[in-house]
């Protein structure tokens, strides 16, 4: 990286930030492109918040990722938002040429699974109902997802979550109920999205939401959990001969998504998986 007068700033904030994989996983990209920017990661504390949005907005910062715990916070400093942003009450993406907010993790995940099956007519399973559910349930929804049945441990969040998608007419079908009934739903589902953090590392032993014997082999699965690679859940779907869709690629896709739009141009996604796997030592 040669960082020059005229180098155009871009990062994210966030609290803490030093294990992000974005740095790389960008750099690599403006590097292997010959673009004249960086990507910076900047540990912002909660109540300075307002400060370096003002602040980075001043030195004409192009953009930021935005993450925990900053990513509803971080809306009162915006001028717009997008039509999705705004339904789904979350920022990850920030474009400074109108200080307006985004939300590219659920098109990452939509984009992860759509290199696998189209999302349109089609079912779907959410499982769980925090922040990454409810970021690509209205993405699911957005892309003609036919239902979606959003199944959590605490069952009113999802009955909330169902809610709120319902509201934002984008789909008329969705249900909510307790994931331990999953596998009462999976023989008409298409597709599960699994967001809870079951089997990420250290837990990669714990219970997945559904066992083998469960799936069928038209069930497409992807796992939020990137940590590892290949999940205790994505293992069971490969065993019932279904399609395994790798959280790796939600982040992958939602960084590629974000650099469309501070830079107008098509992100470099086979540069970018590579950074992130060279990051990750695979
Ligand atoms: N690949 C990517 O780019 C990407 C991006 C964002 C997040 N993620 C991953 O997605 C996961 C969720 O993130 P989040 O931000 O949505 O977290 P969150 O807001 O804390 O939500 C976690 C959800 O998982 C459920 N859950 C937690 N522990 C559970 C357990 N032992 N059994 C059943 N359900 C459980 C929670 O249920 P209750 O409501 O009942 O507590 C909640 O619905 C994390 O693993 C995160 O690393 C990946």
């Amino acid at each position: 990286m040669n960082i020059k007068g005229s180098t155009n700033i871009v990062g994210l904030i966030g609290h803490p930030v030093e294990h992000s994989f974005s740095p790389p996983m960008h750099n690599a990209a403006f590097d292997a492109l010959g673009m004249d920017y960086a990507y910076v990661a900047f540990d912002v504390d909660p109540q300075n918040l307002k400060s370096a949005i003002e602040g980075a907005n001043a030195l004409n910062v192009k953009g930021f990722n935005v993450t925990i715990p900053h990513k509803i916070e971080v809306i009162q400093y915006l001028d717009e938002l997008d039509e999705v942003a705004s339904l789904i009450g979350a920022v990850n993406t920030i474009d400074f040429k109108n200080l307006k907010g985004y939300n590219t993790d659920g098109i990452g995940a939509v984009r992860a699974i759509e290199e696998v099956s189209p999302i349109k007519d089609k079912n779907v399973i959410v499982a769980g109902a925090g922040g990454a559910s409810r970021a690509i349930s209205f993405y699911l929804a957005k892309f003609g997802a036919s239902s979606i049945t959003i199944l959590n441990r605490n069952v009113n969040k999802a009955q909330n979550l169902a809610e709120d998608v319902l509201k934002s007419d984008l789909i008329s079908d969705v249900n909510s109920d307790s994931v331990s009934q999953i596998n009462g739903y999976l023989a008409n589902a298409d597709i599960l999205v699994d967001t809870t953090p079951l089997g990420m590392d250290p837990h990669i032993d714990d219970e997945p939401i559904a066992r083998a014997e469960n799936m069928h082999d038209e069930l497409v699965v992807f796992d939020a959990v990137y940590n590892p690679n290949e999940t205790v859940l994505l293992k069971e779907a490969i065993k019932a001969g279904a399609k395994p869709v790798y959280g790796i690629k939600m982040l992958l896709y939602q960084g590629a998504e974000s650099f469309k739009i501070w830079t107008g141009q098509d992100a470099p996604v086979d540069v970018m998986e590579k950074a992130l796997n060279d990051y990750l030592g695979r």
